[in-house]
């Protein structure tokens, strides 16, 4: 599918591949090469040891001694400074150095190193969303959860724009006594806004983390920017831009450069927010393929995270549509895919013979007339016709504007961008340099057929403007990454999908010529979008609920997600298919319904050791996940599906065809009215037999009561289905917990 370069390391077969969260414009070409150094034969790797637990290694300087003291004695001196790249306090027992392969073996030799391993390399995977969202000024969830007041929201990143308007204080109170970091910028810069900010990227510690990519404004604005009027890109997407908590503070960490992010430095990331003290981490980078938590910088930063309370929420990739992509999967994360808001920038291909077929473009020059002009169809190797509109099929994520500017550069009129059927009907917003048009797979199989059958083909471009009320939306973005999960296929993931198509947010340089720095904004897309949206929403749920743990949050935006679209239809995919649940996980973010759950699912910190032990890690890695000594042989493991997870998934590839009967086991917690009822309504799924529910009622009579029920499933011989949904509701009589069931059948790469 990418064309994109792959960097090898040994740890990870294939490598970074496409810059997974962002699609549009700014990604790097290639991979990086961040982990070696040009100059010499030196590499990062990350060492983790064994604990010290002599108590006078408790301040940050005795353990950065401890660390040193497995460096080679050849790097001894100032030479050591050089070489140590970050200590680590929270993530992990280690550290992360520039070694030689050879210093590197040798220090796996030492007694106390548990692991040696060159570092992986991850990559980088509005105006409207809150208002599609349902969030509105002076009233529901932003008045009830006072718009993010007191939260702070950690984005690790390519760092921030801080005087951009977006980062604005007004409002905004300073920061909770419990904040302890700090500000790399001058102090102009930071505000209470902006409340933390700092690099990991660079040979210096207090570097100020400028963000030259564009993608952590975009971002980190989306979870919490301020109110910025007027906010537009070519005068199109135009309104009052705002993230998702307006009030909430943030706190940027940049781990991520153009080339890539690099394992060192998001464990640093994750190290340095936990020591702050923040409450939601927002992660839009990972790997393109998924990887075994023990070796994935995401999974074991965010386990870290979750032990102290902190909730971590994470872009699925953008990896789709093919099954078993999917990343950033482990349980103690949100996954959170990407679909399409109800906002089109429109534009509108009338062909000689009248037929029109709409599609998308951020460019829309005022100036262009809708008028007629001879039609032909371009291959893109020289073959671009002056004076003509140009149909190019959009091969390349990337080069879809540079397309442009060869037809541009050859004379031509205008292009028409015809989607592979991959992409189908998922089209960009782009900013193109000519009159441009980018329509479906559909639509450009008829303007194709309609060039070859007409004797003199015309046609004309109508730009329609910024319009609403999409008929189709939220529908699954073709990118998004789908499960099943491969790393755990027992646990649902993407968790949810969320706003991650055409979304505009602050960037760090105009794309339009028309305003400042500080008022620039960007349309882009990926899940990385969708993801800090959910971050937002945590912010807001966990700024109504202080008390609810990283679990709780997750369940109350899980059971409450919506499965139907906003004309009662099911959600549909790039395809205009009825979507997978493997591709929206439970559904779409219903933000007003998820302050108010009813009953939560509460994954409890010390079921992660006997889950992780079911997925049959060794000790040693479940150990270095958990930071601590664990030994599966005296514990009782359980399969992953056991997890108490807010969703259900049977894989029967990986369970084995022969297993019929699977018992599931929950326990819910009940979170609204001390006296409540809730019976279980069953949602019949395809390929399963029978389901029953025991008890088939719970009968709460105290806040915080937990009770728990267990599922039977039995499975048909020979479901015809590849993979299939449903779930088991709980409804009393002011909530409707919804606990959906994902099955898969068989394998399939799912194209
Ligand atoms: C502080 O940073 C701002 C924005 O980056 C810059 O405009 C200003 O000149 C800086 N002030 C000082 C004193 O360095
Ligand atoms: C966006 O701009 C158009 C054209 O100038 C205008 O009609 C519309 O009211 C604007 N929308 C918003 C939300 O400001
Ligand atoms: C979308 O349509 C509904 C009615 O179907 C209308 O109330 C609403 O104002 C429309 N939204 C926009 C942004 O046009
Ligand atoms: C921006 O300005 C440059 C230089 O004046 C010009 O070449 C370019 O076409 C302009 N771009 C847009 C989108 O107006
Ligand atoms: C979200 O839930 C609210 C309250 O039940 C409902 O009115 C609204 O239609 C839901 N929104 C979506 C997108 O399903
Ligand atoms: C199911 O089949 C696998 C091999 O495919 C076998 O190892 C296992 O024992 C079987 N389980 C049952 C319950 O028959
Ligand atoms: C599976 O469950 C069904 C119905 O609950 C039962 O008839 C059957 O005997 C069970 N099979 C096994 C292998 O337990
Ligand atoms: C579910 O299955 C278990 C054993 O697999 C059995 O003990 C239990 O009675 C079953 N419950 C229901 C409601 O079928
Ligand atoms: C419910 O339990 C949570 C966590 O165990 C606790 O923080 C909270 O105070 C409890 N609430 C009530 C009303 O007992």
């Amino acid at each position: 599918m990418e064309e994109q370069k792959c960097r090898s390391s040994p740890t990870t077969w294939t490598i970074v591949i496409l810059s997974l969260i962002c699609i549009l414009g700014v990604c790097p070409a290639n991979g990086a090469s961040a982990g070696a150094d040009a100059s010499s034969s030196l590499s990062t790797y990350v060492i983790e040891v064994r604990k010290p637990t002599d108590k006078h290694l408790a301040t940050i300087e005795d353990l950065d001694t401890f660390y040193r003291s497995f460096l080679p004695a050849t790097t001894a001196g100032s030479n050591q400074e050089q070489r140590m790249v970050h200590s680590y306090r929270h993530v992990l027992s280690g550290f992360a150095a520039k070694l030689t392969a050879e210093e590197a073996k040798a220090i796996g030799e030492k007694d106390g190193v548990l692991d040696v391993r060159p570092e992986t390399v991850l990559s980088l995977h509005t105006t409207h969303a809150p208002d599609y969202l349902g969030l509105r000024r002076g009233v529901g969830l932003w008045e009830d959860s006072n718009y993010g007041k007191g939260v702070i929201i950690a984005v690790l990143d390519t760092g921030i724009l801080p005087e951009h308007l977006s980062f604005s204080d007004e409002g905004v109170p300073p920061p909770p006594a419990k904040w302890k970091g700090h500000c790399n910028f001058n102090r102009t810069s930071c505000n209470n806004k902006l409340i933390g900010a700092r690099s990991f990227t660079g040979s210096s510690s207090s570097a100020a983390p400028y963000d030259d990519v564009g993608h952590g404004t975009h971002v980190t604005s989306t979870a919490a920017g301020a109110f910025v009027k007027d906010a537009s890109v070519f005068g199109l997407a135009n309104g009052t831009a705002v993230g998702i908590a307006p009030l909430a503070h943030l706190a940027a960490y940049k781990v991520c450069t153009a080339d890539g992010c690099s394992e060192s430095a998001i464990l640093a990331g994750f190290d340095a927010a936990i020591e702050d003290g923040v409450d939601v981490i927002s992660v839009s980078l990972g790997s393109l393929v998924p990887l075994k938590f023990p070796s994935d910088p995401v999974a074991r930063g965010a386990f870290a995270a979750t032990e102290k309370g902190i909730f971590v929420s994470c872009s699925a990739g953008n990896s789709g549509p093919p099954s078993y992509m999917v990343s950033n999967g482990a349980p103690w994360v949100l996954t959170v895919g990407a679909s399409s808001t109800d906002r089109t920038i429109k534009a509108t291909v009338r062909l000689g013979n009248g037929q029109e077929f709409d599609g998308e473009t951020l460019y829309q020059p005022r100036d262009f007339e809708p008028a007629q002009h001879p039609l032909a169809f371009s291959r893109g190797y020289g073959d671009d016709a002056p004076g003509k509109v140009n149909v190019r099929d959009s091969r390349f994520r990337y080069v879809r504007v540079k397309q442009g500017q060869e037809i541009k550069d050859a004379g031509g009129v205008a292009m028409i961008l015809a989607n592979d059927p991959y992409s189908g009907y998922t089209t960009f917003a782009e900013p193109h340099v000519l009159p441009a048009v980018e329509v479906s797979y559909v639509a450009g199989t008829e303007i194709k057929k309609y060039i070859e059958t007409a004797s003199a083909p015309m046609a004309a471009i109508l730009f329609k403007g910024t319009q609403f009320n999409g008929s189709f939306a939220p529908a699954v973005a073709f990118f998004s990454s789908r499960g099943p999960n491969s790393i755990s296929p027992g646990i649902l993931k993407p968790d949810i999908i969320g706003p991650g198509l055409n979304i505009l947010a602050g960037w760090t340089s105009p794309v339009d010529n028309s305003t400042d720095k500080k008022r620039a904004f960007n349309v882009i897309s990926g899940t990385s979008m969708s993801c800090p949206h959910l971050s937002g929403v945590v912010a807001l749920l966990k700024s109504a609920h202080p008390d609810w743990s990283p679990a709780a949050i997750k369940s109350a935006i899980l059971t409450t997600a919506a499965t139907s679209n906003a004309k009662g239809q099911p959600i549909v995919d790039e395809a205009r298919r009825p979507a997978s649940i493997f591709a929206t996980g439970v559904g779409h973010v219903n933000v007003s319904k998820a302050v108010d759950p009813g009953l939560i699912y509460d994954t409890e910190l010390t079921d992660y050791v006997p889950y992780l032990c079911g997925l049959n890690y060794n000790d040693e890695d479940v150990s270095l996940i958990v930071g601590k000594e664990v030994s599966c042989s005296s514990i009782e493991s359980i399969p992953d599906y056991q997890l108490n997870y807010p969703s259900i998934t049977l894989n029967f590839v990986h369970l084995g065809s022969n297993v019929s009967n699977v018992s599931v086991k929950r326990t819910v917690r009940n979170v609204g009215p001390a006296n409540s009822r809730y019976k279980s309504v069953i949602e019949p799924i395809a390929g399963i037999g029978s389901i029953n529910v025991s008890p088939g009622e719970l009968v709460f009579t105290k806040a915080n009561e937990t009770l728990s029920y267990t599922v039977n499933f039995t499975r048909k011989a020979s479901p015809q289905a590849v993979d299939a949904q449903g779930s088991i509701t709980w409804v009393s009589a002011q909530h409707s917990v919804r606990t959906a069931v994902a099955v898969s059948f068989k394998w399939s790469w799912g194209l």
